[in-house]
Order: C-alpha cells, then structure tokens, then sequence
C-alpha cells in the first residue's frame, strides 16, 4: 500500500456530517395536512436509521466482494472478511433491536398518520433489495409478491441498478468459487470423500445395529426409527454423490455445487487445523448473517402482526402472511447450514494423512 502524507484540513462538526441536510430531512405528512400526528417522527426517523444502516452493509458487501473477486484469495485477507462479516453481524444486532423503538407506538396511533404514507412501503427499500442481491437471493428464490417481478414498484434507473447488480458477482457465488478451489480434497492417496462415505456408511450400520438390538424400544418404535435413520441416510446419499447431488441442484433443493460442499463439509471436520481455522469462522459467520436476517424478517413479521393484524399492507401484500414467507423461504445460505446434518461424531473421521496434517499447519523455520 502507499504510504501518503497525511494533511491536516479543517472542517466544523455540523458541516462534515452534512447534519443540515440530515437534521432536515423529516417532513411529516401528517404535519403538512394540517392534522399532526405525534408519532410520525418516530416512523420516519426509525426507517432513515435502518436505511443509513443499510447502507453500510452493503459498503461492506462490496467490499467482501472484492476480497473474493479476482480468482484468487490471499489468505491473509481472510481474517478481513471474517472481521467485516462480524461487524455486518453487529449492525444486524442494531436493526432487530431496533424494532422494539418502533412497537413503542400503538396500532392505534399508526393508524392517525398510515393513510399520509400510501403507498410507500417498505418493500420498496432499494437498499434491502441491493444487500439481497449482493449476498447472493436469485430472482427466482423470491416469493411472489402481486403476480409480479419484484422490481417492478422501481423507475427505470432503479430496474436498471437492479439488472446490473443481478449480473455482477455476489458474495455466495464468489465464496462458492473459492470453496471449489480448496487444493487438499484429494491429496496423494488421500481421497476425503470416498473415506468418508465409508465412515458414513460404519456409522448407520452401527446405529441401526442399536436400535435393532435395544431391548428398551417397542417393535414399532424401531421400525419408525429405523425409517428416520434410513431418511437421513438418503440425505447423505443425496448430497455426496456428484450426479445426485446435480440433480439436486437442476431441480433447486440444493445451491451450494457438489464440490464446494465437499470442500464446506472437509473445512468444517477439520477445523482445528491451523490453516483451516478461518476458513471455518468465515463459514460460521455467513450462516450467522443469513440467520440474523431470518431472525430480523421474522421479527418484522411479528410487529406487523402487532400493528395491522391481517390488515394487508401500504405496498399490497398479504402483509404478515407474506413477510412470514420471505423468512421462510429468503435463505441464501442454506445449504451452508445442511453441512450439520452432514457431520459424524468424532470417532467416525477419517485421519489426516501426517504430511496432510503439516501443509494444514502454520510453522517457521529459520533455514
Ligand atoms: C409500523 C411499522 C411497520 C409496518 C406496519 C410495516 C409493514 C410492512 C408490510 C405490510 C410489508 C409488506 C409489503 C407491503 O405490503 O407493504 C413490509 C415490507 C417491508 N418492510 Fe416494513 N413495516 C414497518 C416498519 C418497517 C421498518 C422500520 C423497516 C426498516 C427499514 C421496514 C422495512 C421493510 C422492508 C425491507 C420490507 C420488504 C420485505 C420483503 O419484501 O422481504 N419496515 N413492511
């Protein structure tokens, strides 16, 4: 990096927060038809926090994006997305606490200004649709809202933002790349998968060896558990083995590629390995934004249900039931969060080879 010059220049507080423009930008509707309504402030200003917020997050999707952006990502870095991933987490922190300020106001009071603001919504946050689309939710993951493309409540520039970011990288795809790239799944005679599949197989056997052999389970108690067990082991089957695992893929139950499943799979078994050690974390951290923003939509929900009932929302929507979709269905990391169903308890892992074990640990030499 350059090392510049740092000048000194000198700016008043108010004028380098642009707090003029800031402080006013809240015009109550309620207000200007002559009938104010004291909560309005807060609605406003609630939604231009969120959307100041926003707008970090995705300052930071950017920049994890070009982290993973040029085919080839410096391990030293990871660490960086790890820490930018937590600090997204920490500021979704922020906004599911936040929706306690908002539920401060009643139904009731809503309603004194909620006809000023139709039909603005919230569906039309294009900053939300941006940080959607940077971390990686396809259009045809979308739940279907007014028969419509969801784009479709934006002007033309707005369409046109959201073509361009659809076409662009996003951060599931590039960390699917990278996933693809790990160099150790087949190392020499080592080959992961097929030595896993094997302690997978061991492990169902003996488990069902134990449910067959308990003399504590009714006949067909086993039998429904046996049946359990033979729906997980399909599971498996489904997801390690290429061909099923890309059928899977061309009918949309699963995202995450054969390859870098594996790769998830292998990083998240052998965590402690020095090497793969933030790999691991940054994993982690993926599935905890994704959960975060399941946890903020469903929350969302809950207070739209407080405040509207079944009442449908300013945008349109079916409001509750439709929100309480997108939680559901507006994962993009699922397949992230599968890899546990993948695991086997320890015991079950097929050992490292030695020379393996070092290339995956950090040592120094001096010659
Ligand atoms: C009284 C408070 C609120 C109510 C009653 C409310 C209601 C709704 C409703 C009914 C929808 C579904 C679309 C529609 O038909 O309008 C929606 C969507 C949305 N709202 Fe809110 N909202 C409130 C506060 C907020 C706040 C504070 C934010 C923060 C920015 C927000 C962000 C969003 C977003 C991003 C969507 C789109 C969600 C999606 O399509 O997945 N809302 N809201």
């Amino acid at each position: 990096m350059d090392k510049k010059d740092i000048k000194y220049t000198s700016i008043h507080y108010q004028d380098y927060l642009q707090l003029d423009k800031i402080l006013n930008a809240q015009a109550l509707r309620s207000e200007e038809a002559q009938n104010p309504a004291h909560d309005e402030m807060l609605f406003i200003i609630t939604h231009q926090v969120y959307e100041l917020w926003f707008k970090q997050i995705v300052h930071e999707l950017h920049a994890l994006i070009d982290d993973f952006d040029d085919g080839k990502v410096d391990e030293r870095n990871i660490g960086i997305s790890v820490a930018r991933l937590d600090r997204i987490l920490k500021i979704q922190g922020l906004l599911i606490e936040q929706i306690e300020v908002m539920e401060t106001m009643t139904a009731l009071d809503f309603l004194e200004f909620r006809s000023y603001l139709f039909p603005a919504s919230g569906f039309q946050s294009i900053q939300f649709r941006e940080i959607e689309i940077l971390l990686g939710l396809r259009r045809a993951e979308r739940e279907n809202y007014l028969n419509a493309p969801y784009d479709v409540v934006f002007n033309e520039e707005g369409k046109k933002n959201i073509k361009n970011w659809e076409s662009n990288e996003n951060l599931f795809t590039l960390i699917e790349d990278w996933l693809e790239r790990t160099p150790f799944l087949n190392w020499k005679d080592f080959d992961f998968i097929n030595l896993y599949k094997e302690s997978v197989n061991k492990m169902f056997d003996q488990e069902k060896k134990a449910i067959q052999e308990t003399s504590i389970l009714s006949p067909e108690n086993k039998k429904a558990r046996i049946q359990n067990l033979e729906h997980s082991e399909d599971y498996f089957l489904q997801v390690l083995s290429y061909e099923k695992h890309e059928e899977q893929i061309q009918k949309g139950t699963l995202k995450l590629s054969y390859k870098a499943t594996v790769a998830a799979l292998m990083i998240n078994l052998y965590r402690e390995e020095p090497i793969l050690w933030q790999p691991f974390n940054l994993l982690r951290k993926l599935i905890e934004v994704d959960q975060q923003f399941t946890v903020w939509r469903n929350r969302h929900a809950q207070m739209v249900m407080r405040m509207l009932g079944n009442k449908m929302g300013t945008g349109g929507s079916s409001g509750h039931k439709y929100l309480k979709k997108t939680a559901d269905k507006h994962h993009v990391f699922r397949d992230f969060y599968h890899i546990a169903t993948l695991l086997v308890p320890r015991q079950f892992i097929p050992d490292l080879p030695e020379d393996l074990k070092k290339s995956l640990s950090f040592y120094f030499t001096n010659h």
